[in-house]
């Protein structure tokens, strides 16, 4: 499929000001001082306008276009990072913002890195959604690496490499912090509204088990077994789908807490 180029230069992302500070003070030896983003979606808008708050910065969509950017950042959907890294004109620095996607997606490109955000993105909020965050860096040799470094220093996010190999793993680590935490939300609320208590009232305590730095607590920390058994006998009675996921968290807990104690 062929992916057409429009230039949308000089259009720079919101947030850029003549004074900015630029370069960066960063040790690596890469240096970017103009980027072009790819999709302005979730990761996308916000990416571009942080960038922009440090360097001369533009968007482009489906008709790709480039420039003269010295850094390429491809934010679209993972199936189609092939066919955008091939419409774009080797020259720059490209990178992808997949946490599933391998390097060689960006073929035919040989300056080429990949820079997860190890973050959940929206539309409505902008570039601070990067604060606090890290982000997984991957690249096939030292230069590829200080090029992730220098868009995380851009980005103001802590960079940690991660081989290309681990991708998958890595992934569903990201998997179990992210979207399995709203899953667990999902049933927890379920069970709460079918006990007839507000589902609401469970955020201030996941926040609180998070605030805590995931500190245990609960019946299986003291023990109670007795407990554990009545949640299983009116989990099967009234949501008895929900049993075996029950069943694996528990017995998962139990093997994490003897590993811990010993
Ligand atoms: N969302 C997250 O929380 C998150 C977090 C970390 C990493 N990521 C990764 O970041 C990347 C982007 O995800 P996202 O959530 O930002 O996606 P998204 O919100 O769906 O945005 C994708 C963007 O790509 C554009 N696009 C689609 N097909 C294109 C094409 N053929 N050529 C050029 N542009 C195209 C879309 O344009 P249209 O509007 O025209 O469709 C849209 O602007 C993915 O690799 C994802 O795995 C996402």
């Amino acid at each position: 499929m062929t992916v057409h180029v429009r230039l949308r230069r000089p259009h720079f992302a919101s947030g850029y000001t003549s004074n900015a500070r630029y370069p960066l003070r960063n040790w690596s030896s890469v240096t970017f001082k103009s980027a072009c983003v790819v999709g302005a979606g979730r990761v996308g808008k916000a990416l571009a306008a942080r960038l922009g708050e440090r360097v001369p910065t533009w968007t482009t969509g489906r008709e790709v276009e480039v420039g003269d950017a010295e850094v390429v950042v491809i934010c679209v959907p993972d199936r189609v990072i092939p066919e955008v890294a091939q419409a774009i004109e080797p020259g720059p620095w490209v990178a992808h913002t997949s946490g599933a996607c391998r390097l060689d997606a960006l073929a035919p490109h040989e300056r080429r890195f990949s820079f997860h955000p190890l973050q959940t993105f929206i539309l409505d909020l902008g570039p601070e959604q990067f604060d606090g965050s890290w982000a997984a860096v991957s690249g096939e040799d030292e230069e590829a690496l200080a090029a992730g470094r220098t868009l995380a220093a851009l980005l103001r996010v802590t960079p940690f490499e991660l081989d290309d190999d681990e991708r998958p793993l890595y992934h569903a680590a990201a998997h179990f912090a992210s979207a399995f935490l709203v899953t667990l939300h999902d049933v927890a609320a379920e069970l709460m509204e079918a006990a007839g208590g507000p589902p609401e009232a469970l955020e201030p305590l996941m926040r609180r088990t998070m605030e805590n730095g995931f500190s245990h607590t609960g019946p299986l920390v003291r023990g109670d077994w007795t407990t554990i058994e009545r949640h299983v006998e009116a989990i099967g009675a009234r949501r008895p789908e929900l049993l075996p996921l029950y069943r694996a968290l528990a017995d998962t807990e139990a093997a994490l807490l003897r590993v811990h104690s010993r």
